[in-house]
């Protein structure tokens, strides 16, 4: 990958498209990725771990759901096939990932209900009932704090955000760290070394 990470605005690798598949909640995935974006040859352990872990929405749900730093799109598409009538906004800041993200929405038949955006594109006026993130602890540890003072506040009054972090990574801290901001962190699992937090007003 030349100079690029995954969060690389506008990745300079050759796409070289291929695809992942996995599975979750008795559900079968076939995702398109590339090279340029976050764990591009598999879903990304943490990831199952938070798919597999949290409380996926219902059936019934409306939404809106977010997920913050979509990648090529796992959870995004998780969420639109759990909650088909949810609208789910997907935001990431590398373009090579938000166009996967809408290509893997099509492919789960969700492209009407999955608005894939840069960040300052979610209209300030949308109020999530669920986010969720993989976050890219990778940025920096002032960075994602900022990144999450961003995001939660943006959760409804009686909404919840479902975290995963590595503890090698920093997730008990950062779970010290949210509990300090004044919210209600609970950690909910931990599997394989990946703190699967929830987090409510
Ligand atoms: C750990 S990856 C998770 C990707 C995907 N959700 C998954 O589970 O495979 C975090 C993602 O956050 C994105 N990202 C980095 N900085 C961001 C920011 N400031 N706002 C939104 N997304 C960001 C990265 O480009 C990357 O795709």
């Amino acid at each position: 990958m030349t100079g690029d990470h995954y969060f690389t605005a506008e990745p300079a690798t050759a796409a070289q498209p291929r695809e992942v598949e996995f599975d979750v909640a008795g559900r079968d995935y076939t995702l398109a990725s590339a090279a340029g974006v976050f764990s591009a040859d598999r879903l990304d352990p943490g990831t199952a771990v938070l798919l597999r872990k949290a409380e996926l929405p219902a059936g019934d749900a409306t939404g809106p759901l977010l997920d913050v730093g979509c990648g090529f799109g796992p959870i995004t598409c998780v969420l639109a096939t759990c909650a088909p009538s949810a609208t789910v906004w997907a935001v990431d800041v590398n373009e090579r990932a938000r166009d996967l993200t809408a290509a893997n929405a099509a492919r789960v038949g969700a492209a009407d209900r999955v608005r894939v955006v840069a960040p300052d594109d979610v209209p300030a006026d949308v109020q999530f009932a669920q986010i969720w993130s993989n976050p890219p602890i990778r940025i920096g540890k002032a960075e994602l704090r900022e990144l999450l003072l961003r995001w939660l506040p943006r959760l409804a009054p009686d909404g919840v955000a479902w975290l995963v972090v590595a503890r090698h990574l920093g997730g008990d801290s950062l779970h010290r760290w949210l509990v300090e901001q004044g919210w209600q962190v609970e950690r909910h699992a931990s599997q394989k070394g990946y703190r699967v937090l929830r987090v409510t007003r």
